[in-house]
């Protein structure tokens, strides 16, 4: 007996079972660190062994990660889809005074959602963020750097989107940090490179017509709310 894809699937999920709803971006928020809910999802997103290894020094719970947030005075916000799950975060590290970066840093997308434009949305919304507001102490970002580790499963995928959004590679070998690799069970050193983009690159970017098929969701889904 043959059954028809509708029969077997009579919602509108995918062959994996991903619902369109589950890839559109509705609600960009601010990470509440007074909220267990919010750092556990953080914390599971940044600590997912298809995840981990994208980050040096994971936290070891998510009261660990908080403190980190803290001392580190990173900002993070969160991605929530229209059913109303956190599907991605990430963070703006800012630069003490008298030092020039500022930093986009713990990116992380949902493992089962990756590929399919939540990342682009994400990545969009929160470079958006670090260029129109200031820092805690009332100064302006004019540039925007990230540190990228090379060489774990899937590295590349960071650089494709930053380079699709104008980040400029800066082609030099950062020192090594200290990776914890699942395959093998232990921590090894691997290399990373920075991308950076200033905020009149960005604003060029974002006046760019190919923004909006950038923002959409990748299953032609492409009403993209912003709040
Ligand atoms: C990097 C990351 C945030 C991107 O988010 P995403 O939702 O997967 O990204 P998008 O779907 O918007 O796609 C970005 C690009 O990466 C590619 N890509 C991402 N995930 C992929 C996957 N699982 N398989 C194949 N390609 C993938 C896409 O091809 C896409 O390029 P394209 O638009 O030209 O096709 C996400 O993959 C992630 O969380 N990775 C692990 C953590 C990490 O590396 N963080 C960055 C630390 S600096």
């Amino acid at each position: 007996m043959v059954l028809s894809r509708e029969l077997l699937q009579p919602d509108n999920s995918d062959e994996h079972g991903i619902k369109p709803e589950q890839l559109n971006v509705v609600r960009f928020r601010e990470l509440d660190r007074k909220s267990e809910a919010d750092l556990k999802a953080l914390f599971e997103l940044l600590t997912h062994p298809r995840n981990v290894e994208h980050f040096s020094k994971p936290p070891s719970d998510y009261l660990n990660l908080r403190d980190k947030l803290i001392r580190d005075n990173t900002k993070v916000y969160l991605a929530e889809n229209s059913l109303g799950e956190i599907v991605g975060g990430g963070g703006i590290n800012d630069a003490q005074e008298g030092e020039h970066d500022h930093w986009l840093v713990k990116v992380a997308v949902k493992p089962d959602l990756q590929g399919k434009g939540i990342g682009r949305q994400l990545v969009v919304r929160l470079v958006d963020e670090a260029f129109n507001t200031k820092t805690s102490d009332g100064r302006d970002r004019g540039k925007l750097v990230v540190s990228v580790i090379r060489n774990v499963d899937g590295w590349w995928r960071m650089p494709k989107l930053l380079g699709l959004l104008d980040f400029r590679p800066l082609h030099i070998m950062m020192e090594e940090v200290d990776v914890f690799v699942q395959d093998i069970g232990k921590t090894v050193k691997q290399p990373t490179e920075r991308w950076e983009i200033r905020k009149i690159e960005w604003q060029h970017r974002r006046q760019r017509a190919d923004i909006k098929r950038i923002l959409s969701p990748r299953n032609g889904n492409d009403t993209v709310a912003s709040t």
